[in-house]
This record gives C-alpha cells, structure tokens and sequence, in this order.
C-alpha cells in the first residue's frame, strides 16, 4: 500500500496568511516517517509550488477574491490527485486552505465517479457567487463540485462530479444564511454537533455512512477541515469556531473510517501555525499527523 503525499502550500482561498505553512509543518513534523511506520509506503516528492500562478491578473469575480488563481491551482491538484489514485495510490493533500477540495475531490472522483464525500468541518464550505458574504473560495468548493449556483466560466474545468446523495457532513456549528437553504433546498445530509451531542460520535459516523455508503461498497474521499475540532483541540486555523469535536471524535471518525477500508483519498486542511501563539501551533501539527495516522490505520491497541 503505497501513500502519495501532496503538500500544497496554498492560501489564496481566503485572507489569512500563514495556512500556506501547513503542509510544510506537518511534513516537518515527521508525517512522512510516521506513516511509513504503520507499514506504508510513502510517496513524497516536495510541496507543489503553483509558481506559474503566483501573478496573474486576479480582480475579483462577483465579490470572490483570487478567483483564477484559486481555479488554476485547483485545477493543477486535480491532475496530481488523479495521477496519483490512477496509479493505485491513496492521495494524502495537505492544505494550505479548503478550497483545494475543489481540486482533490475533482481529482479521485475521476478515477473513482461512484466515491462518497465525507466531509468534517465546522462549516459546509457551499457558498455560491450569490450567497457568499465573505468572497473567500474556501467557503465555497462544494457548490463546485456540486454544479450548484451560477455558472462561471474561469471555473469551466470543474465538472459537477458530486451528487448531493454522495456527500455526508460531521461536525457543523457555523452556516451562512443561504448555506442552510442550500442544504435543504439540495437534501443534503449533515450531523452537525447537536447530532454529534445527542447520538454520540460512534452513532453519528455509523448513520453518515448508512447514508453516503449504505451497502459499505463504495469508496470514501474524506476531508477533513481541522477547524471541525474544538478550538481548545485545534486552536491554529483561520476560522475557529467554539463548540467543536474533541481530540477522540476526531480521532474516532478517521478510525472508522479506516476500518471501512474503503478510503481512497484523503484531505487535511486548513491548518495555519502562524495563527494562536508556537506552542498552539505545535499542537495543532500534531493533532494533524494523529487524524492522517488515524485514517491510515493506527490503532490505539
Ligand atoms: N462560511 C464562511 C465563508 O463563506 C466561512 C467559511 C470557512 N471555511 C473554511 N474552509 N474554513 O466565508
Ligand atoms: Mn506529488
Ligand atoms: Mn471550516
Ligand atoms: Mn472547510
């Protein structure tokens, strides 16, 4: 079993600096060693740079801001993602920030179209050019994916790969207004943290994938937005939100989801260490390696 890690230093998908050093901590951290540890092969040939994007001429579309340089970086992750899952391999995507699901799910939905979406985060990330308020990209891949809102052209490569049927959350606490009509108005499936309170994490995961994956036959992309953990948990991210998953339901799910075997992609994103003071950066990088290690087979026994 053969591990392809893509460190994508990329931040242009909201305001924040510092997200673009994700990737490159968490690789610094060890990640690579650590998974060769549990018995994988590991792939990793440096950070992608996305240089030839770094200047183009990017006034904002509607009120989104870097929009080409988001769709050409994303565009670029989609190849590489698709390249790697075409060769056997499970993709491991750092972020930099979560508007590069638009590329990695684009990408392993490619070679795998009948792959489910499991997608943990505090923030459905399904903001169209209509309903975004902010106009930052990392709110917004999931219209993409889904062919949901307004079509525009920069965004041509995107293919509405993703059926609302095939997308689950865990996790919410933090919509938009037009978000939560959104999931209604598209019956999209979510277990937000009143769900997560009521039915306890072992539940919660076994009805998400009841839903996305009931006959347990279809392949599993999960991204996971390190946001969805407790602040308390993961306190270096750009867009904290109180009330989060604890160090072991983050953990429980990527365990879960492991055991199904089915994983073929998976996305840890939005992890900024230049955010909160070093030592909530450290400690946000290592939660980080522990949820990869976990949705790679580590096991507490
Ligand atoms: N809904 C807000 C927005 O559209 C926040 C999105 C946060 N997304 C994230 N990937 N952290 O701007
Ligand atoms: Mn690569
Ligand atoms: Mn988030
Ligand atoms: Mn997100």
């Amino acid at each position: 079993l053969t591990a392809a890690i893509v460190g994508c230093p990329f931040s242009g998908g909201q305001r924040r600096t510092g997200v673009d050093q994700g990737p490159i901590r968490l690789v610094e951290a060890g990640l690579v060693e650590q998974l060769k540890g549990l018995g994988w092969n590991v792939v990793f040939d440096g950070h992608h740079q996305f240089e030839e994007y770094n200047n183009l001429d990017d006034a904002p579309i509607g009120i989104m801001k870097n929009p080409r340089t988001v769709s050409q970086v994303n565009r670029s992750v989609a190849g590489v993602v698709m390249n790697h899952a075409k060769n056997g391999m499970l993709p491991v995507t750092l972020g930099g920030d979560h508007s590069l699901a638009m590329g990695t799910i684009s990408g392993s939905l490619a070679v795998h179209p009948d792959a489910c979406v499991i997608w943990i985060d505090a923030h459905a990330d399904i903001n169209t050019i209509e309903t975004t308020d902010s106009g930052n990209m990392h709110g917004m891949p999931l219209s993409f994916l889904l062919g949901i809102g307004d079509k525009i052209q920069e965004f041509d490569w995107i293919k509405p790969v993703l059926k609302p049927e095939r997308l689950v959350y865990i996790g919410l606490r933090d919509l938009d207004a037009g978000e939560k009509r959104l999931l209604r108005e598209h019956n999209i499936k979510a277990f937000s943290m009143h769900e997560v309170d009521k039915y306890g994490i072992g539940k919660v995961v076994e009805m998400a994938l009841d839903y996305v994956n009931p006959k347990r036959d279809l392949p599993i992309h999960l991204s996971f937005d390190v946001d969805a953990l407790d602040p308390s948990v993961a306190p270096s991210t750009g867009t904290p939100v109180r009330g989060g998953l604890t160090f072991r339901e983050g953990h429980y799910i990527c365990e879960a989801i492991h055991e199904t075997g089915l994983l073929v992609s998976l996305d840890l994103m939005e992890v900024n260490p230049s955010l909160a003071e070093a030592a909530d950066a450290d400690k946000t990088v290592a939660v980080g390696c522990s949820l990869v290690r976990a949705a790679l087979g580590e096991t507490l026994l």
